[in-house]
C-alpha cells in the first residue's frame, strides 16, 4: 500500500480510502465486517463515514469494529445531513454540529475523530458560525481537522480565508464528487486544491457503480434502486461514455472496475481515493487499481473517451495570444 501526505497536514493516508455508506444497508454487519478487515490487512488506514449514513448504523458497525485498531487509522466522519427527524437537526448550523457531532463520537465509540468534514455548504448558516464550531471540537481535542465536501470553488476559497482571518484551523482536504463521468473539478477545484496543497479524496469514482460495465451486461445495483443515482446518472451522454470506456478496458485486457479508480487516482491533484462496495467481493477487484499505473498517453486516450468541461472563463488561452505575437 502507498501512503500519501494529507494536503498540509503531516497526516499519511493509505491511496485507498475505505467508503462505509453501504455498511447497514446493502451490505450487512457481517459483510461490512469482511471488508474492514480486509482493508485493515491490506494496509488501508483511512476510513470515511457519515453522521448521516443510514440513520447512524454505519458509524456503529464502525465503531464495534474499530476497538483497539483506532490509534491506527485516520477516522473520518461528515455532518450536515439529518439522521434524525427534527427542525434544527440538519445543516451547519452551531447547534447542530454541536449535537450531531456528540452522537457521531458515541456511535464511532471513540474520543475524538481525525477529520470532520462539512458534508455540503449551507446556504442558510454564514459560515463563520460553522467553523467556529468546529473550532471550538478542535480545542476539546475532539476533532483534529476539519474537511470539506460538495462545495465550489469559492465556497473552498471563502471558507480558508475565513478560518485565517481567525487565526482557525484551516481545512486540510475536500472529498469532491469525481470519475470520468464527472469532470466538472478538473475546471476550479482541483487547480485550486493544488495550488493551497488541500488533500482531495474523490467519491462516486466508478459513477455509482456504472462504470464498471454491470448495467450494460443486465445485471443490477444501486442505478436501479436509488432514485437520487438514476436523476445524476440518467442523462443518455453517460451511457454513451460508459460503452466507449468498457470497450476500452476490454481492450486492454482490464476490469473496468480497475480502470476507473485507476484513472481518477492518476491525475496529480488526487491524495487518496474513496472506494465503497456491497460486499467483499466487490471490494476485492475494486482495490486492485492499486496495481496500475496508467502512464500520461493512456490518461488522456481515457479522457478523450468522455468529454473535456469548458474553462472557467469565455476568454481563449494565452496560448493563443502568444502565437499570434499578442
Ligand atoms: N461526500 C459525499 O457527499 C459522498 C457521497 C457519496 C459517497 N461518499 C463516500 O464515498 C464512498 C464511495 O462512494 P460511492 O459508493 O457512492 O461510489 P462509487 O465508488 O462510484 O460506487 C460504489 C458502488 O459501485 C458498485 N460496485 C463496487 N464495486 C463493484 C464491482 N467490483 N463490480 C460491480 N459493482 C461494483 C456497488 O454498488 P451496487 O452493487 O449497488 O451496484 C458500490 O456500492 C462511500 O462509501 C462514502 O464513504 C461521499
Amino acid at each position: 500500500m502507498e501512503y500519501k501526505v494529507l494536503g498540509k497536514s503531516g497526516l499519511r493516508v493509505s491511496e485507498i480510502c475505505l467508503g462505509t455508506m453501504t455498511f447497514g444497508n446493502e451490505a450487512s454487519v457481517e459483510e461490512a465486517v469482511k471488508i474492514m478487515d480486509y482493508a485493515y490487512e491490506i494496509g488501508i488506514n483511512f476510513i470515511d463515514t457519515a453522521h448521516n449514513y443510514n440513520k447512524g448504523v454505519t458509524e456503529e458497525i464502525i465503531g464495534k469494529w474499530i476497538g483497539n485498531r483506532r490509534k491506527e487509522i485516520i477516522l473520518a466522519t461528515k455532518v450536515f445531513f439529518p439522521s434524525v427527524q427534527g427542525v434544527n437537526r440538519e445543516g451547519l448550523s452551531k447547534k447542530n454540529i454541536l449535537i450531531s457531532f456528540e452522537e457521531s463520537l458515541g456511535r464511532l465509540n471513540t474520543d475524538y475523530v481525525d477529520i470532520l468534514y462539512l458534508h455540503h455548504w449551507d446556504e442558510n448558516t454564514e459560515i463563520e458560525y460553522a467553523l467556529e464550531a468546529v473550532n471550538t471540537l478542535i480545542l476539546q481535542g475532539k476533532v483534529l481537522y476539519i474537511g470539506i465536501s460538495n462545495f465550489s470553488a469559492w465556497q473552498i476559497m471563502k471558507t480558508i480565508e475565513v478560518s485565517k482571518k481567525h487565526n482557525w484551523s484551516v481545512p486540510i482536504c475536500i472529498q469532491p464528487m469525481y470519475s470520468l463521468l464527472k469532470r466538472q473539478v478538473e475546471v476550479e477545484i482541483l487547480p485550486l486544491a493544488q495550488t493551497e496543497k488541500l488533500g482531495v479524496v474523490p467519491y462516486n469514482v466508478l459513477g455509482a457503480g456504472m462504470l464498471t460495465g454491470k448495467y450494460l451486461r443486465g445485471e443490477s445495483g444501486r442505478l436501479n434502486e436509488n432514485v437520487m443515482y438514476q436523476k445524476r446518472y440518467g442523462n443518455p451522454i453517460y451511457l454513451e461514455i460508459t460503452q466507449k470506456f468498457v470497450k476500452y478496458a476490454r481492450e486492454k485486457g482490464i476490469s473496468p472496475a480497475v480502470l476507473a479508480p485507476a484513472w481518477v487516482k492518476s491525475h496529480p491533484g488526487v491524495t487518496s481515493i474513496l472506494l465503497g462496495a456491497r460486499n467483499l467481493m466487490q471490494f476485492k477487484e475494486l482495490v486492485k487499481c492499486m496495481e496500475v499505473r496508467l502512464t500520461k498517453e493512456e490518461w488522456e486516450e481515457i479522457s478523450a473517451l468522455s468529454y473535456q468541461p469548458p474553462s472557467p472563463t469565455d476568454r481563449e488561452p494565452l496560448e493563443i495570444y502568444r502565437l499570434r505575437g499578442w
